[in-house]
């Protein structure tokens, strides 16, 4: 269980945990807490934190500091070039126009991303984690910058990766100091608000935040910032002076010798230390160039008068945090300084000028970023259980998207000329997300931007999301909901965007439409997985390294112990093996007698074997033993050309390093030995003593070779699994994003389901009712049918008659037409 905080500055870098009940600051293996940001390029490893600070001036070119500064900016950035100049290794125009820093490494000229520097130091800090927690990290945060842009932002997150670190939120630096405040101030009330101010100034820059407090709550009001105001600029200062003084005095020009800026800037920031706590200080430093030492002197009033423009461009972002924040200094409860490079007592002085009031460095100034991380991680880790304390983070920009207009965008022939908006303005929480309604059809293109390039030294534009096809029929437009994400990290970006329609039945549709994301800068996911199985070489080289130093010492501290025990009485092989040169003869049996000629050659010798240094070359005189002796069983030895092909077979497997022989080659090692050690007075010589570890070396070295491998096996094992579970974790997120979905519909379909239900009742009683009505109807039927059909018998029954009836009524017609014809006589016959 553990929740880590990473801080890393430009000068810096510090670690904390949280444990049972507290945050602590991690040591490092110097026991110190602070680690420098530096990764030094050796012939056969690297060399980070404290050991790469060592070499910075051994070994300059190679020696890679000021990361922070380089990350996630282009080469072409005034910023970056700027910086550029006072660095002393090499950094070139990469393919995609970042930064490439160029080192011998291994013997070779090698390129490596500032993201993948970033990466080793991260891996170094990580591991200084895991030692003191003894157990591999599971949860982290890691401080940045206010001002860091997207692409920054991202770079973090890539170097994490590569650190194999997957870190829970990146938390602003100045942040993490307010949190760290709050959660540890026990007077905040739920009803007044407490205004502070945290000013931070480091290495290189400074940041400024006014935070809001009220019980178990901090909200942040505004943030200001200057990327290029920091304790360098006063180191810069003194060096302008030193260099311009020491041109007049000793005639020297330090500018026309790298490794004597080197040297003088170091100088320079030692001396602007002790400033800090003298009223005056020396500079000396011996052979700065030409040989000439040189002798300097400052008083803190002289230093005080020459860094006055510093100091005046301070106020900048005071006012500016406090304007943003919408507050006067009289709202202003207190000021807390941070950073180390605040302690000058100038800076201090500003601030009490500004404020009205002294500045307080109630928090340590170099552990508070690390440990309010630390905190941050163990309030949002499931694993611990924190009291209540609630982070309300602002975001330090304006985001703006913009979109293509086509003939879509045009309604009645009128266009919308609007192809831009703010969608996170300056002050938005972080994180946050947002919905857009386009109505479109074909395709859409989103770029998100920066809107106030004024706060960058970079590009404006982000990043570019091709939405599309977007389906429609008839390329009729339709309406399309695009999601933007502020993440936890301050990172935008496009997550979903979806067709809103209605299907046949009337019910809202929602179709995800396909998007391709482009980001300016960054490392391609093929590039990172490439950077990470690096990082994973070149981590495994740097431990099977110190490993083999390891063992070194525990055989030089054995060689030790033996040369202690009392030496053997010298026989005359001995003396035959021993030459001027190598090893002088024993003159005297007694262990005090011999003991200074040995402990100035064995630890030597022994060094050669396995030493790793990257400069020296093995020492293996100890093998130009003469073998040719008077001895009477000279015939039962080896002969002489066995011996010297084993002397020179030995050296030359002695001049390749342990850890890179086979299996044969070190069989062949082991027999070459045995000649040797066959040979008279060999095994009694030093160099014999010295070799009779060789097999012990060997089966460690082997030892060494296939922890390594089952290591590596391991870790690649691990992180498959890992990367397994991040897809699945992915997949869940995912899925559980269409869970809630398809319960939004469930219930959206339950809702119809009831209304239908209710529609069925009705129905169901209407026909009901119908069905009563038809019952009565066909009962009603079935009377008049009765009815009919009784009719029908009777009118059957009457059928006879009515056969009758018509035959009567024919004759009664046809009597009755006879009538007429009668009577149609009678009356012709009386006119
Ligand atoms: N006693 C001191 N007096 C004055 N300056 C000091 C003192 N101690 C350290 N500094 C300066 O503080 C700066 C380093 O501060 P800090 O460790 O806070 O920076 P960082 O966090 O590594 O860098 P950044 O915050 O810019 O990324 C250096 O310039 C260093 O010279
Ligand atoms: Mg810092």
């Amino acid at each position: 269980m553990s929740a880590v905080g990473f801080d890393f500055g430009n000068d810096n870098c510090v670690v904390a945990v949280a444990r049972q009940t507290d945050i602590e600051i991690v040591l490092n293996d110097e026991s110190e807490c602070e680690t420098p940001s530096i990764v030094s390029f050796g012939v056969r490893q690297r060399y980070i934190g404290t050991a790469g600070a060592a070499a910075s001036l051994s070994n300059p070119t190679n020696t890679i500091s000021q990361i922070k500064r380089l990350l996630g900016r282009r080469f072409s950035d005034p910023e970056l070039q700027h910086d550029l100049k006072s660095l002393p290794f090499l950094v070139t125009k990469g393919p995609d126009g970042y930064p490439l820093i160029q080192v011998q490494y291994m013997g070779e000229t090698t390129t490596f991303t500032p993201t993948q520097v970033l990466g080793m130091l991260l891996f170094n800090l990580k591991s200084i984690a895991e030692k003191s927690l003894n157990a591999p990290i599971a949860d982290c945060c890691i401080g940045i910058p206010v001002y860091f842009t997207d692409p920054q932002r991202r770079a973090v997150i890539d170097a994490a990766t590569i650190a194999g670190l997957s870190p829970l939120r990146l938390l602003h630096e100045t942040t993490a100091t307010a949190l760290l405040y709050g959660i540890h101030k026990a007077d905040l009330t739920e009803t007044e608000q407490l205004n502070i101010v945290f000013v931070d100034i480091g290495h290189t820059s400074m940041q400024v935040c006014v935070a809001a407090f009220k019980k178990g709550e901090l909200k942040i009001l505004a943030h200001s910032f200057d990327r290029c105001l920091g304790g360098r600029d006063f180191d810069e200062v003194l060096f302008q002076h030193f260099a311009a003084r020491f041109k007049d005095k000793y005639k020297i020009d330090v500018f026309g010798s790298a490794m004597a800026c080197l040297r003088l800037r170091a100088a320079c920031e030692t001396l602007k230390k002790v400033l800090s706590a003298n009223p005056e200080a020396p500079l000396n430093i011996e052979g700065l160039m030409d040989g000439k030492d040189v002798k300097g002197f400052i008083k803190r009033e002289e230093f005080e008068k020459i860094i006055i423009p510093i100091l005046d461009r301070l106020k900048q972002p005071l006012k500016k945090a406090l304007d943003e924040a919408g507050l006067t200094i009289e709202d202003i409860h207190s000021v807390e300084f941070v950073g180390s490079g605040a302690r000058v007592p100038a800076i201090i002085k500003i601030l009490t000028d500004f404020f009205g009031k002294e500045p307080h460095c109630t928090i340590n100034a170099s552990e508070c970023v690390a440990k309010g991380c630390a905190m941050q991680c163990a309030i949002l880790s499931p694993r611990f259980m924190v009291r209540e304390f609630q982070v309300n983070e602002s975001f330090p920009f304006n985001i703006a998207m913009s979109w293509n207009i086509n003939v879509s965008d045009t309604e009645n022939g009128v266009m919308d000329d609007q192809n831009s908006t703010i969608v996170y303005p300056i002050g938005n929480p972080i994180p946050s997300v947002k919905a857009m309604t386009f109505y479109r059809y074909g395709r859409l293109t989103l770029d998100v931007l920066y809107a106030d390039v004024m706060k960058l030294s970079g590009p404006a534009k982000i990043s570019t999301y091709m939405i599309g096809p977007i389906p429609s029929t008839n390329g009729e437009r339709v309406k399309l909901k695009v999601k933007v994400r502020l993440n936890i990290h301050g990172i935008v970006s496009v997550e979903t965007a979806k067709v809103v329609d209605q299907d046949e039945t009337g019910k809202t549709r929602k179709t995800s439409v396909h998007i391709t994301e482009v980001l300016y800068g960054g490392l391609a996911a093929i590039d990172l997985q490439k950077a990470v199985e690096k990082e994973f070489a070149m981590a495994l080289q740097d431990r099977a390294m110190e490993e083999t130093k390891g063992r070194n010492n525990d055989v030089e501290s054995n060689v030790y112990e033996t040369q202690d025990k009392p030496a053997m009485t010298p026989t005359p092989t001995d003396k035959a093996l021993d030459t001027d040169d190598i090893v002088q003869p024993r003159q005297d049996s007694s262990p005090q007698a011999s003991r200074p000629t040995t402990q100035r050659l064995l630890p030597r010798a022994i060094f050669s074997i396995t030493e790793d240094s990257d400069t020296e070359e093995p020492d293996l005189s100890f093998m130009d033993v003469p073998i040719s002796c008077k001895n009477p069983l000279e015939q039962t030895f080896p002969c002489e050309a066995d011996v010297a092909s084993a002397k020179s077979m030995l050296r030359l497997f002695l001049d390749l390093r342990l850890l890179d022989l086979g299996e044969s080659q070190r069989a062949a090692m082991l027999s070459a030995l045995s000649v040797l050690q066959s040979s008279p007075g060999f095994s009694q010589s030093p160099a014999g003593r010295v070799l009779e570890t060789l097999p012990a070396v060997l089966s460690d070295s082997q030892a060494a070779t296939a922890s390594c491998l089952e290591l590596s096996a391991k870790l690649y094992k691990f992180r498959s699994e890992r990367s397994r579970r991040d897809d699945l974790l992915a997949k869940k997120t995912a899925l559980s994003s269409e869970v809630s979905q398809l319960s939004k519909d469930y219930h959206a379909e339950e809702e119809q389901v009831k209304k239908l239900k209710d529609e069925i009742v009705r129905r169901k009683e209407k026909m009901t009712s119908m069905l009563k009505r038809g019952e009565s109807m066909q009962a009603t039927i079935a009377q008049v049918g009765g009815e009919a059909r009784c009719l029908g018998e009777q009118l059957a029954s009457q059928k006879g008659s009515y056969q009758t009836w018509i035959a009567s009524l024919q004759v009664a017609e046809h009597a009755q037409s006879a009538c007429y014809t009668r009577w149609e006589e009678l009356r012709r016959v009386s006119l």
